[in-house]
This record gives structure tokens, C-alpha cells and sequence, in this order.
């Protein structure tokens, strides 16, 4: 009953999260594209108002006029009728902690922790999970605040600073958690630029603008430079969110490798796109993420069995059952028995000998090329049970 409550929770969670991460990076690319496309070439009247460019659009059947001021109007208050945004961020974040929660703290010995990586107890496990993605945030803060004047450099050591983060997670969880970790660390920096940076500042700004002062410059160069990182964040991001549905990329010993370099990817079709916004067509950009990637699918391919495993002596049906039985089924199936488990997951039966023979290539590629199952190999499955199931399925998967 739990595990299905658990279940529903997620879904509503997960629904929530997916659709305020839309609407926030919808918005977030929305205004990275205005600012970019502003038409910097204003009349001195405009000028003199304090307007530093502007852009007319069309969408949904209206026109729309925007003016950008740098430090608010000139000469004239400023509208006490703001509209901010951040619940965008702030709610993609709070959702994005509790599927954390309702998923790999509630279930950390099902979905956080692999025995065979890191013995950790949950307790543990859960405490690691949270004080590294804070600690993080605290790390990057840093990083940019030592660098602030050298965008090279801050990049290579966010880069680094993140290498590290991504292989430290390969070896302290299961893969997949590991990837969502990744994930959750650089949400966590999205999103606490935001509130402990971008907004902040504005919010000085908008009191200085109020109280008659000259406003302050630095909160605004703060400002650019955090969201500009945001965007190139972004991409990753959203790969680790789909991530989950695709086990070649975690699930082999290079996972950690895999996901620094799809990052990498995404960042330059980030690229690609931020340049776009000033009629800069690189094509090399995509192109590279196109050769990255490509390359590490080529580098991750299954290889084909080796010369003398085709001599092995056929498995037969009998011989199997029970491992699948044992190792498998006891979430493959209905009514699964292991615990936090209310239906058979990813809606995958391996009860029946039908069920089995008609899964049989999924279960080659989930458990004997990749180590992806059993979950955490949480069932305990060993190398020979393995290799026994790959002869069964290379022998043809025959069922009695
Ligand atoms: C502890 C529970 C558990 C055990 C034991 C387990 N699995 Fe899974 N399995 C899962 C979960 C959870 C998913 C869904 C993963 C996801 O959402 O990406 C899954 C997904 C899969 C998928 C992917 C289905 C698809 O359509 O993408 C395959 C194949 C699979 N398991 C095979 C196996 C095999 C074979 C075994 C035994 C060797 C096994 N599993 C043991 C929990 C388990």
C-alpha cells in the first residue's frame, strides 16, 4: 500500500516538476533570446529616457513592444506593478527535491544504493546525497567568485569542479542515481543563483531606484553572468531528466565519461543556438555534438560475443527459470513481493515462460551485455547466472 501511494505521489510530483522546469527554462530562453535580439540602434530621445534597446514581435494574433532599460526609466518612477520571475525556478526546484525524496531517499536501498559499488547504509547514503548537493553550491559560489574576471578559467574549474562531482557519484551510488545526482547538483546551482544572486541583486536595484538613488552597476554584471551559466546548464539538465529511460548510457563502467561528454554536447548546441541570437550560423557547433555523440555510442556498442563463447554448452529453459525467477521476477511480475514495489516496473512481466522468451532480447541488453538489472542488483545476481542467461538467449530463447 505504501509503494502505491508512494507511486501516485510520484506522479503528481514528477507532473508539477516537468511542467514548472517548462515554464521557467521557457521563460529563462525566452529572455536570453529578447536580450540578445534587441535593437540596440535607439533614437536619442529613447536614449535619453534610459532605454538601452528594443524588439517588436508578433504572437498569438497581438503585437508586442518591448523596451529595455538598463537602470530603469529615466526621469520618470519606475512601475510599482513589477512582475518577477522566479516561482518558475524556485517550484522546479522544490518539486525536482521531493521526487528526490519520494524516489532515492524513500527507496535508497532499492534505487540510491548498489552494494556492489559502495556498501553505504541508507542512513548514510541519504546524508551523502544532501550534504554533496550542497556542498556543490558552495563550491561553485566560490569558483565564481574567485574568477569572477576570468571567464576562461571559471569555466574550466566549473568543469572540473563537475568532472569531479560525476565521478565521485559513479562511485559512491547506483548509475542511475548517480546521473540523477549529477542532475540535481547543477539544478541545485540553477536554481540557487537565482534566489541567492539574480534576485537579490534586482531587488537592491529596484530599492535604490525607488529611494531616488543612482543604482549600482555590480548586480547586474553578477546578475548576466550567473544566468548566463544557467543557460549552458541547461542542457545537460535535461538530458539527466530523460536519462533514466536510457540504460546504455549509464549503466556501463564509463557512465560517468558518458555523461561528461553528452554534457559537453549540450552545451554546444547550447552554443549554436545562444549565437543564432546574433545571426551567427557556426555549423561546426552541432556538428561537434553530433561527432561527441556519435562517438560515444560507437565507443559503448555492445561487442559481439567473443570466439569462445559461441562453443558453450546450450543452456536450456529449466536452467534459467529460477535465476529469473529469483533475480527478476520478484519485481517482473504482477503482484511484485519486493518491497517499495506496487507494479511491475517499467510495465515489464517476467512471470511466465511467454513472458520471459518474448522480453528475451530487453533482458539481454539490461542483464547480461550491461549490469543496468537487476536494479542495484539488489537481488544479488552473480557473474556465472549471467552468463548462463546470454547462452540460453544466444542458444535461440526457447521456452518447453
Ligand atoms: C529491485 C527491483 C528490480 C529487479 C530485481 C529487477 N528489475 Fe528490471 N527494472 C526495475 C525498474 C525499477 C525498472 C525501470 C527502470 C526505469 O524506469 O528506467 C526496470 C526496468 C527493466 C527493463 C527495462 C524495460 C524497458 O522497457 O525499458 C528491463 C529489460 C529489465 N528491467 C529487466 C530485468 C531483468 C532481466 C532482471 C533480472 C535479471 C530485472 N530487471 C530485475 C526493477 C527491477
Amino acid at each position: 500500500m505504501q509503494a502505491y501511494v508512494l507511486d501516485w505521489l510520484s506522479l503528481l510530483v514528477r507532473w508539477f516538476h516537468i511542467t514548472a522546469g517548462i515554464a521557467w527554462i521557457g521563460a529563462s530562453f525566452f529572455f536570453v533570446w529578447l536580450d540578445d535580439n534587441l535593437n540596440r540602434q535607439v533614437s536619442d530621445a529613447e536614449q535619453r529616457r534610459g532605454i538601452d534597446g528594443e524588439l517588436w514581435s508578433v504572437h498569438g494574433g497581438g503585437f508586442y513592444h518591448n523596451e529595455k532599460y538598463l537602470t530603469g526609466p529615466v526621469g520618470a518612477p519606475l512601475s510599482n506593478d513589477l512582475h518577477w520571475f522566479y516561482w518558475e525556478a524556485y517550484s522546479t526546484w522544490l518539486s525536482g527535491m521531493a521526487m528526490l525524496a519520494i524516489v532515492y531517499w524513500a527507496g535508497a536501498s532499492t534505487f540510491l544504493i548498489d552494494k556492489s559499488v559502495l556498501d553505504l547504509t541508507p542512513a548514510a547514503a541519504i546524508a551523502i546525497s544532501i550534504g554533496s548537493i550542497v556542498l556543490g553550491w558552495f563550491i561553485y559560489d566560490a569558483l565564481c567568485r574567485v574568477f569572477e574576471q576570468n571567464e576562461f578559467a571559471l569555466w574550466t574549474s566549473i568543469g572540473i569542479f563537475l568532472l569531479i562531482f560525476d565521478w565521485g557519484f559513479f562511485h559512491i551510488f547506483g548509475a542511475r542515481a548517480a546521473f540523477i545526482h549529477v542532475g540535481a547538483v547543477i539544478g541545485t546551482i540553477m536554481v540557487w543563483n537565482v534566489f541567492f544572486i539574480i534576485i537579490p541583486g534586482q531587488r537592491k536595484v529596484v530599492r535604490q531606484l525607488r529611494a531616488g538613488e543612482v543604482p549600482d552597476t555590480r548586480p547586474g554584471f553578477l546578475g548576466k553572468q550567473r544566468s548566463v551559466q544557467n543557460t549552458y546548464f541547461t542542457l545537460p539538465v535535461l538530458f539527466i531528466m530523460i536519462s533514466n529511460h536510457y540504460p546504455m548510457t549509464y549503466s556501463g563502467p564509463y557512465g560517468w565519461l558518458v555523461l561528461a561528454g553528452l554534457s559537453i554536447a549540450g552545451v554546444l548546441v547550447r552554443r549554436f543556438y545562444v549565437l543564432t541570437h546574433f545571426k551567427k550560423i557556426v555549423i561546426a557547433l552541432p556538428v561537434a555534438a553530433l561527432v561527441l555523440i556519435a562517438l560515444i555510442a560507437w565507443a559503448g556498442a555492445p561487442r559481439s560475443a567473443p570466439a569462445a563463447a559461441v562453443n558453450v554448452p546450450a543452456v536450456s529453459y529449466a536452467q534459467i527459470a529460477p535465476i529469473v525467477a529469483q533475480r527478476c521476477a520478484v519485481c517482473h511480475s504482477a503482484h511484485p513481493i519486493e518491497a517499495g514495489f506496487s507494479a511491475p516496473p517499467a510495465g515489464l512481466l517476467l512471470d511466465t515462460p511467454e513472458h520471459i522468451t518474448a522480453n528475451a532480447a530487453l533482458i539481454r541488453t539490461e542483464a547480461v551485455a550491461s549490469h543496468a538489472m537487476p536494479l542495484g542488483n539488489l537481488t544479488n545476481m552473480t557473474d556465472a547466472e549471467r552468463a548462463a542467461l546470454g547462452a540460453w538467449i544466444d542458444s535461440g530463447a526457447k521456452a518447453p
